[in-house]
C-alpha cells in the first residue's frame, strides 16, 4: 500500500494570512521522512490555497513522486503537460464547493470526449493518469475504456455515511476495486479518510495507493507532520490483505 499525503490545506493555513507560513515544501520534506510514498497538490482553477509556484517548488524537490490533482482545464492541464508529475489525477472542480464533492461526470459523449483527449495528451507527455470517479462499475468500465491508467474511488460517501449504512458503502468501494484491478487499471482510493475510518478501505486487497489529506493535515498542526504520517501509515499498512508496495 503506498500513502500519498494531500499538503492542499498546509496551503490553505497560508493563504488564510497570505503569508508565506506554512510551507507545503518544508510540510512535503517531513512528510517524506514520515514514510509518505507520494506528495499530492490540486493546484485549483481558483488559486484557493496550493499555487504554482508551490507545484513548481515540489516538483524539483520531492524525492518520491508529485500526484497532480487537476480540472479538465485548458490552463491547468497545458501547467501539467509542461512540468510533467509524475502522476496526474483528473477531479471535477467547482468554485463554490468547499471540497471536492465527487467523482468526474464522465456520463455523455462531450464529457467522455474531453476525458479521452485529456488522457490521451497525458500520456504522450509520459504522465501517468488516474481519474477520480465515484465507485459505480458502469463508470469503472468506462475509465478503462477512456484509457486512463488508474482510477482512484471517491471514498467521500463511505466517510460520511451513518454506521449502518457504512457496510453497504464499503461493499460498493470493493466491488469497484474488483472491476477496475480485473479490467486492468491501478486501483486508488481518497477522500474524507481519517485515523478512524482508514483501515476497511486499506484492507481493500485491490486498493495500491490512498490519498489522504485533511485529517493528517490536521493531525500534523497538533503533533507534527513527520509523526502525523508515521501514524497513518500504520493503519494503512496494517490491514489485513493489503496490496504490497
Ligand atoms: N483525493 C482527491 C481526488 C481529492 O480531491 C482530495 C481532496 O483534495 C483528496 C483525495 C483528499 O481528501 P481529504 O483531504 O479529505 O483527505
Amino acid at each position: 500500500m503506498r500513502l500519498y499525503i494531500n499538503l492542499d490545506h498546509v496551503a490553505t493555513v497560508r493563504e488564510a494570512r497570505r503569508t508565506d507560513e506554512p510551507d507545503p515544501v518544508r510540510a512535503a520534506v517531513l512528510a517524506e521522512l514520515g514514510g509518505a510514498h507520494g506528495i499530492t497538490v490540486h493546484l485549483r482553477e481558483d488559486r484557493r490555497h496550493i499555487q504554482e509556484r508551490d507545484t513548481l517548488l515540489l516538483l524539483q524537490t520531492v524525492r518520491t513522486g508529485v500526484n497532480l490533482e487537476l480540472a479538465m482545464e485548458e490552463g491547468i492541464l497545458g501547467f501539467a503537460l509542461e512540468h510533467k508529475p509524475m502522476q496526474a489525477t483528473l477531479v471535477p472542480e467547482r468554485r463554490e464547493e468547499i471540497t471536492t464533492e465527487g467523482g468526474l461526470d464522465i456520463s455523455d459523449r462531450e464529457r467522455q470526449e474531453r476525458a479521452s483527449n485529456a488522457l490521451g495528451r497525458l500520456r504522450q507527455a509520459g504522465i501517468r493518469s488516474s481519474l477520480f470517479i465515484d465507485p459505480q462499475e458502469a463508470i469503472v468500465q468506462m475509465a478503462r475504456e477512456l484509457g486512463a491508467d488508474a482510477i482512484e474511488l471517491h471514498t467521500g460517501e463511505y466517510a460520511n455515511a451513518r454506521p449502518a449504512e457504512r457496510a453497504e458503502q464499503l461493499e460498493r468501494l470493493r466491488r469497484a476495486a474488483a472491476l477496475g484491478r480485473s479490467v486492468g487499471l491501478a486501483v486508488h482510493a481518497g477522500h474524507g479518510l481519517t485515523y478512524e475510518n482508514v483501515r476497511p478501505v486499506a484492507a481493500i486487497k485491490e486498493v495500491e495507493e490512498l490519498n489522504i489529506g485533511h485529517s493528517v493535515v490536521s493531525r500534523a498542526v497538533l503533533v507534527g507532520m513527520e509523526r502525523a504520517v508515521r501514524e497513518m501509515l500504520a493503519l494503512a499498512q496494517a490491514a489485513p490483505g493489503t496490496a504490497d508496495d
